[in-house]
C-alpha cells in the first residue's frame, strides 16, 4: 500500500505541529489554514499550502482538522464538501464537546466520509515531535487506513470505540481536560498564595519536586508563571472553550463540577483582562484582588 495523502485543515499551535511532524515522517501533505500565513509558513517543511480547504482534501486519503471549536471544524469541512471523496478517513481531531462530536458524525455520514473522532493529549511540543496521545473512536477500517498518519503524530493512539458517533473519545477528552484546566488553575493559586503570603514564588513546586504531589505538567505551568512566560502553548481562550464544554456536558450528565464553574470564571476575567492569547498559565495574573478592583 502506498504512503496516505494527508490534508491538514487548520495550521494553529496543534495543526502546525501536527503537519511538521507528518512531514518528517515522508508523507505528502496539504495544509489550509484560515488565516492563509500561518499555511505558508509551512510550505518549508515540503508540505502543499491549499487556498481553500477543497483543495486540500480533493484527492488525499486522510482529512485531520484541528480547528477551534465544533462550528469552525464543521464550517471548514463544509467549505470543502467540493473535494470530498467517498471513504476518506477523517481524523477529527479539536476538541468540540459531545453535541458538536455527534454532529459531525452526522456530517461524515451523509458526506460518505469514514470518521475518527481523535481528540489528543499533549501540546505544542509533543504535537512538533509526534508524541501526541490520541483517544479515538472509529472503524477498523479507518483505524487500518489511518495507522501511518497516527503513527506519525501520536506516542500512542487509544481505541475506544468502533462508532465515531459514540463520541467515545470526545467524552474521554473533556474528563481529562477538565483535571488540567483545575490542575494549571490550583498551581497558579498557590504560587499567588506563597507570594501573598510573603514566600517566593518557586517555593511551592521547588518544595514538592520529586514527591508524590509532583508531576512534570505542574513543573512545567509552575515554571513558565515563575519565569513570567506566558507564551502560548494552550491558549487560555482555547481552554476556557474547553471549560464551557466540560460544564456543559457535566450538566447534561447530571455531574456537579463546582470547581471547574471556578476556573470558567477566572478564564473568563483573564479574558476580559486582556489574556486570551497568552497560555493558560496566565490565569496566575488574575490571582490578586487587584484584579477585582480594576473590574469595579
Ligand atoms: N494547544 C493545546 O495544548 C491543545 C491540546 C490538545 C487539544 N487542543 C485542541 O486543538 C484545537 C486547536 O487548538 P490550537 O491550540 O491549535 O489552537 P489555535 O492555535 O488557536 O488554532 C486554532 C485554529 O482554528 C482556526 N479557526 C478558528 N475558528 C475558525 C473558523 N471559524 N473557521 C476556520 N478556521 C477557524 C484558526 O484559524 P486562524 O489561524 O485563521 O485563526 C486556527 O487554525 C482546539 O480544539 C483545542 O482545544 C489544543
Amino acid at each position: 500500500m502506498s504512503a496516505p495523502v494527508v490534508a491538514v485543515l487548520g495550521t494553529g499551535i496543534m495543526g502546525a505541529g501536527m503537519a511538521r511532524s507528518l512531514r518528517r515522517a515522508g508523507l505528502e501533505v496539504r495544509v489550509w489554514n484560515r488565516s492563509q500565513d500561518k499555511a505558508a509558513a509551512l510550505a518549508e517543511s515540503g508540505a502543499t499550502v491549499a487556498a481553500t480547504p477543497a483543495e486540500a482534501v480533493g484527492g488525499a486519503d486522510v482529512i485531520i482538522t484541528m480547528l477551534t471549536d465544533g462550528p469552525a471544524v464543521l464550517a471548514a469541512l463544509t467549505a470543502a464538501a467540493g473535494g470530498l471523496t467517498d471513504g476518506q478517513v477523517w481524523l477529527q481531531t479539536s476538541t468540540v464537546g459531545v453535541a458538536a462530536a455527534t454532529e459531525l458524525a452526522a456530517f461524515a455520514g451523509a458526506n460518505g466520509l469514514d470518521l475518527v473522532d481523535a481528540p489528543v493529549l499533549g501540546t505544542r511540543q509533543p504535537a512538533e515531535t509526534g508524541q501526541l496521545l490520541v483517544f479515538a473512536a472509529g472503524s477498523d477500517r479507518a483505524r487500518e487506513k489511518a495507522a501511518e498518519v497516527l503513527d506519525a503524530v501520536a506516542a500512542r493512539t487509544v481505541w475506544l470505540d468502533q462508532d465515531p458517533a459514540s463520541a467515545a473519545a470526545t467524552r474521554l477528552k473533556l474528563v481529562v481536560n477538565s483535571w488540567v484546566l483545575a490542575t494549571v488553575t490550583a498551581a497558579a493559586e498557590a504560587i499567588s498564595l506563597a507570594e501573598g503570603l510573603g514566600l517566593d514564588k518557586r517555593i511551592f513546586a521547588d518544595t514538592i519536586a520529586g514527591g508524590g504531589l509532583d508531576s512534570p505538567y505542574l513543573q512545567a505551568k509552575a515554571g513558565a508563571i515563575a519565569n513570567g512566560d506566558f507564551s502560548p502553548n494552550f491558549g487560555l481562550a482555547t481552554a476556557a472553550k474547553d471549560a464551557r464544554l466540560i460544564l456543559g456536558d457535566a450538566e447534561q450528565a447530571g455531574v456537579r463540577m463546582d470547581m471547574l464553574a471556578a476556573v470558567a470564571e477566572r478564564f473568563q476575567r483573564a479574558i476580559k483582562e486582556g489574556h486570551g492569547d497568552k497560555d493558560m498559565a496566565a490565569t496566575y495574573l488574575v490571582a490578586t484582588t487587584e484584579s477585582d478592583r480594576r473590574d469595579s
